[in-house]
């Protein structure tokens, strides 16, 4: 049958328009060469070398999507399946039958699913379906959840989450630093019951383990917070929700009972930061944790790379509403840029002790002699960590300077850490070296966007599991019994040369 003028001309016209996007030229609402991307690799993995072949269908891949979300079709979504991977791009909810499908009937066990950062929500619809796929994971260690996370994520999220600033030097040293501490086992002790309790501003702890306050765990996984605490009130550990959270204090605080601190980021607005303060106090949140890092963001090179959009801070939703210009670059530095009030200051310490009856504790520390100051000031807590490696690059791994913090406040005050907690060893050494407890950061955003609020469980399990373990090896019944004499750091091995 003869094609006809217009459908044909119509065809031209797309078959151009395709190419052109895909050729990174084009500029169609919402698309950007993601689809293509994902479409190439595929191409590839199946051994199709023809050039041509591979721009044509990557093409088609990039006017599918652009259409869909242009046109907003109802079902919207192409899938490329080999044998047992499967592609996905989509911008439609309904897409989700056919990943269902594919899932199900297929028996696909793993989805990689490429979606354009602005229709981010749908994106995690559609995570939420593939965690709920719990692809017969096997897991020994809380490291392995980083692959799976990223398999899970949108590339964009999983740097954001696992990336750090610029040369990410203190991103690794973190890790390392704790490598490069031994232990000091004792023997012929009754370890044949372990108490791993404690206790921190009046409150029992299971384990020294907190989960540490990071943003946007929608980016992670649909349930975001909610999916996060709920795992931290089974496991009886203290979550310290993030200022720049997903769901609401208030989401947060009625899904499920347990104690939570607040993180807290004191904006130019401070009757922005004071009005989440106040909420959090009155939802019964039970400490206001102040980071001190970040007068602005680090410059994490992956996100300005990403273009990375600013997560939804739904807390501020009616209270600020931010016009952010990220410049060609990160959206997220532009809106920090924007918000965080860089004039913050020792004094102001007072202001915030000044909006709320609840302990502070202060989280940024990284000297002996801000540890003073914080003392001076009056927090009834100290967090020594430099954000994951996140903010100012080239600072010591926070293990490192852990007991020079520890000995400058001589007891008046418990103190944290956090960064590069991998295992229960490390939970181990840091309480040797001083620490009350130990807050945990990536491992339990890679267990969220893994398998949701199990994958959060999964992470503490294996972390107390871990030290229980590691405290009955070295001959330590209690958290008490672990000393500084059970472990062996750098310092000391050059002190016993000489
Ligand atoms: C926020 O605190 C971040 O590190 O992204």
């Amino acid at each position: 049958m003869p094609i006809s003028g217009a459908p044909l001309a119509v065809a031209v016209g797309f078959a151009i328009l395709g190419y052109e996007i895909e050729a990174g030229n084009g500029g169609f609402t919402g698309v950007d060469r993601g689809p293509a991307e994902v479409v190439k690799a595929h191409l590839r993995s199946i051994g199709v070398k023809s050039t041509v072949a591979v721009r044509f269908l990557s093409s088609i891949a990039v006017l599918l999507t652009a259409g869909m979300i242009r046109f907003k079709l109802p079902f919207s979504g192409y899938i490329l399946a080999s044998d047992d991977q499967f592609f996905l791009c989509s911008c439609s909810v309904r897409a989700y039958y056919a990943l269902d499908f594919c899932m199900y009937t297929f028996g696909a066990r793993r989805i990689l699913i490429y979606n354009t950062a602005n229709m981010y929500a749908h994106s995690l619809k559609l995570q939420s379906i593939v965690c709920a796929g719990n692809m017969e994971i096997s897991i020994t260690n809380v490291r392995e959840f980083e692959e799976l996370a990223r398999q899970a994520l949108p590339k964009m999220f999983y740097d954001y989450f696992r990336g750090g600033a610029e040369d990410e030097f203190t991103l690794r040293e973190n890790v390392e630093a704790f490598q490069r501490i031994r232990l000091n086992p004792r023997v012929l002790l009754d370890v044949s019951s372990i108490n791993m309790s404690t206790s921190l501003l009046g409150f029992k702890l299971s384990s020294p383990i907190l989960v540490a306050p990071t943003g946007g765990h929608k980016l992670a996984h649909p349930q975001g917070e909610v999916a996060t605490a709920r795992a931290a009130a089974a496991c009886n550990t203290i979550m310290v929700l993030s200022f720049s959270s997903n769901c609401t204090i208030e989401e947060v605080a009625s899904s499920c009972n347990a104690i939570r601190f607040f993180q807290l980021y004191v904006y130019k607005r401070r009757d922005v930061s004071a009005k989440l303060v106040q909420r959090a106090e009155s939802c019964g949140f039970k400490a206001i944790v102040v980071t001190v890092d970040t007068p602005r963001i680090g410059r994490r090179e992956a996100d300005i790379k990403n273009k990375m959009v600013a997560p939804k801070i739904s807390n501020l939703e009616g209270l600020l509403s931010v016009d952010a210009n990220a410049d060609g670059g990160s959206n997220l530095e532009a809106f920090a840029y924007e918000t965080l009030d860089p004039s913050l200051s020792w004094k102001d310490i007072g202001w915030v002790k000044s909006i709320t009856k609840l302990p502070i504790l202060i989280k940024g520390i990284l000297t002996a002699e801000d540890a003073r100051k914080a003392v001076e000031v009056g927090v009834s807590g100290i967090v020594v960590s430099n954000h994951g490696g996140r903010q100012l690059d080239y600072v010591p791994a926070s293990i490192s300077v852990l007991e020079e913090v520890v000995q400058a406040v001589s007891g008046a005050v418990p103190v944290l850490v956090d960064g590069g907690v991998r295992r229960g060893t490390d939970i181990f050494k840091a309480i040797a070296l001083g620490a009350r407890a130990v807050m945990v950061g990536r491992p339990i955003i890679y267990g969220l966007a893994a398998k949701g609020e199990l994958g959060v469980r999964n992470v503490i399990g294996i972390l107390k599991n871990e030290l229980e373990h590691t405290m009955a090896l070295a001959g330590c019944p209690s958290v008490e019994d672990i000393t500084r004499s059970h472990v062996q750091t750098p310092a000391d091995r050059l002190r016993s040369l000489i």
